[in-house]
């Protein structure tokens, strides 16, 4: 099968819904064309950053399931605990856009070195991807279930709300 080629952003409108039929990508599509304009989004978004405090810039790229990729950068703030991963940035531009699954993900620091996501930000990628959305490691491309095995997440809640009293 022909892997789809990912756009390189979303369409310029102001329409909610998207005016151009979406294509479906799965991780087993990821072409080497896809990792390049990923890594170009992630570099691009890493010139954006706001790092006044540790002067260390992080550009993320996620691959949506519909063919569209979403940035982030990391965005600082002087009461340090509050600062925003670039993760976090990108998620926000994935439901900004449409929302949809993450199937592929690439992080940048400011010398364009392959950056790991920490791991509260692994949770935060889980949640919007699952266990088959694929990294790229600086040891190589790996699915999320190796990436942070035996997460927790969305399933584990499922139901939690039948049947239990509250306990206060
Ligand atoms: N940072 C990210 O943006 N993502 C990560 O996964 C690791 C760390 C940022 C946060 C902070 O602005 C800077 O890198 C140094 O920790």
């Amino acid at each position: 099968m022909t892997a789809p080629e990912p756009r390189a952003s979303a369409p310029e409108s102001t329409d909610p819904v998207w005016s151009e039929e979406p294509t479906p990508v799965s991780p087993e599509d990821l072409s080497e064309g896809t990792w390049e304009l990923l890594r170009a989004e992630a570099t691009r978004a890493m010139t954006k950053a706001y790092v006044p405090y540790s002067n260390y810039p992080v550009g993320a790229a996620g691959l949506v399931d519909d063919g569209r990729i979403v940035g982030g950068c990391n965005i600082e703030n002087a009461s340090f605990g509050v600062t925003l991963c670039a993760e976090c940035s990108l998620v926000s531009e994935l439901f900004m856009t449409g929302g949809g699954r993450l199937v592929a993900f690439d992080c940048v620091d400011g010398e364009g070195n392959t950056l790991v996501p920490c791991g509260r930000c692994r949770q935060l990628l889980f949640e919007h991807g699952g266990n088959e959305l694929v990294i790229n490691m600086p040891s190589g491309r790996a699915p999320m279930s190796v990436v942070l095995p035996e997460a927790f997440g969305p399933d584990h809640l499922a139901g939690a709300h039948d049947g239990h009293e509250a306990k206060h």
